[in-house]
């Protein structure tokens, strides 16, 4: 490998070690060792060491379903794995192969990594790309991630690095009583990576609980595991995601074909037509602002069931590409933004970032509303907005999810402000102390 190539990878890590402080010596020397330029052939390695998630492959309607996570929240969620030399480790999502390559490198020659894809070309190029950077004793297995690798069971860990809004009753049932479990989870909307880890070893079947959470953002599951939440592409760039899949508010519309190009079409009609601005008055820490997405997100997400997300994507660099619906959103970066909004048959209320001009780096949020009820709906998330801020503007510091496998007897303890998901495999309890 040349000098420059080693020198790029290097302040990668470097810069992910500083950026996270994470507290794994061993995940850092992986960063440093690991080539990622050899995960990502066809790619110019000035860009696969951008400390950026690299999409790199999408589906017929151009949503993103593999990629190249983030380094960042790579390096994260592998400190919050807890990984030691000598552990088996299942990833549920090989994509490229990169992290698995991450996870060998820290459980060594006395470890073993099963890494499963449902996507039988995404696994060819994985194999491929742990061949060559010298991984070859990484399993990578081509199947739905929803059933587990049952035959290089039990797990001392299990990762997905694909957002999930379920923990599939096989992971629980291929790990060992000590196991800790990470997944991107699904909280109506609002993505966290949470560590897991059983309440009681010793009681085989009982309730999981949260040991850490981190903000993220990943692409959703696919197969049998599959969650409730939509996205519907709006327009070239532009979707919505309704995070119980259903459009609320009109009896007569839920469940109807949202997908339907009649739906995305209407809602794109009112995003560009005429708005209302409903000032909140609520100032806030500015563009990027983890405390909007994901504070007042899980607010939206416990208490509104019409809340929704809106993102764009745009092409990198360039700034002259149709789009600019989301201009203000509250959080982004290069090539994408998104925000938090609520949605009904009458129409869409959206959060936006309002500079006073009179006061250099602040920014208050707007609701901005669109079609019939625009005035109702931006009045109804200037409420939420203004409710949030009055209670303390609560973040996930504090919070607690814990995962009731749904052949447990027992149940999520009642609780006033905790948000009871229930899926397929488990019962969630989302609260904060
Ligand atoms: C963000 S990518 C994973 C990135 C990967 N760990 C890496 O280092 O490149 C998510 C992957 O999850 C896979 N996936 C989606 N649904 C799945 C399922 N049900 N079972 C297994 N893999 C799945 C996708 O095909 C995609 O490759």
């Amino acid at each position: 490998m040349t000098d420059e190539l080693a020198q790029m990878r290097e302040q990668l890590a470097a810069r992910v070690v500083a950026d996270t402080r994470i507290s794994s010596e061993r995940v850092a020397a992986a960063l440093y060792a690991v080539p990622r330029h050899l995960f990502l052939p066809g790619r110019p390695p000035e860009v696969a060491y951008q400390n950026d998630a690299i999409v790199t492959k999408r589906d017929e309607t151009g949503q993103p379903i593999s990629s190249s996570s983030q380094p960042t929240i790579m390096a994260i969620m592998l400190d919050q794995l807890d990984l030691a030399p000598g552990q088996r480790v299942l990833e549920i999502g090989a994509g490229t192969g990169y992290n698995a390559a991450l996870i060998s490198h820290v459980v060594g020659p006395s470890g073993q990594v099963t890494s499963v894809d449902i996507d039988p070309e995404l696994v060819g190029q994985a194999r491929e790309h742990l061949a060559r950077a010298g991984f070859s004793d990484v399993t990578v297995v081509c199947a739905d991630g929803a059933g587990g690798y049952p035959e290089r069971a039990p797990y001392d860990r299990v990762i997905a690095t694909v957002g999930v809004s379920d923990l599939a009753p096989a992971w629980l049932e291929q790990a060992v009583p000590q196991a800790r479990i990470v997944v991107p989870l699904d909280v109506r909307g609002t993505q966290l990576c949470v560590a897991f880890e059983p309440v009681d070893p010793a009681d085989p079947g009982g309730p999981w609980t949260s040991r850490s959470l981190v903000p993220c953002g990943f692409m959703r599951m696919r197969g049998s595991l599959a969650g409730p939440e939509r996205i519907v592409t709006l327009a070239p760039g532009l979707s919505l995601l309704l995070p119980d899949g259903t459009l609320p508010g009109d009896p007569d519309r839920d469940g109807a074909d949202i997908d339907g190009p009649v739906m995305a079409a209407l809602l794109a009609a009112l995003l560009a037509g005429p708005s209302v601005r409903h000032p909140t008055g609520i100032r806030v820490t500015g563009p990027g602002s983890a405390e909007v997405f994901w504070g007042l997100g899980l607010w939206l997400a416990a208490r509104e069931p019409r809340s929704c997300r809106l993102g764009e994507e745009r092409p990198s660099g360039r700034s002259d590409a149709p789009g600019g619906w989301l201009t203000g959103a509250p959080l982004g970066g290069p090539g994408w933004h998104t925000t938090l909004g609520l949605l009904d048959a009458g129409g869409l209320a959206i959060l936006s970032f309002a500079a006073d001009p009179d006061r250099p780096g602040v920014v208050t949020l707007d609701a901005v509303g669109f079609g019939p009820l625009a005035v109702r709906l931006a009045a109804d998330l200037t409420a939420h907005v203004q409710a949030w801020a009055e209670a303390g503007r609560q973040g996930i510091e504090g919070l607690h999810i814990d995962a009731y496998p749904r052949s447990s007897p027992h149940d999520p303890r009642p609780s006033a402000d905790a948000l009871i998901m229930q899926r397929p495999g488990m019962r969630f309890a989302v609260y904060h102390d």
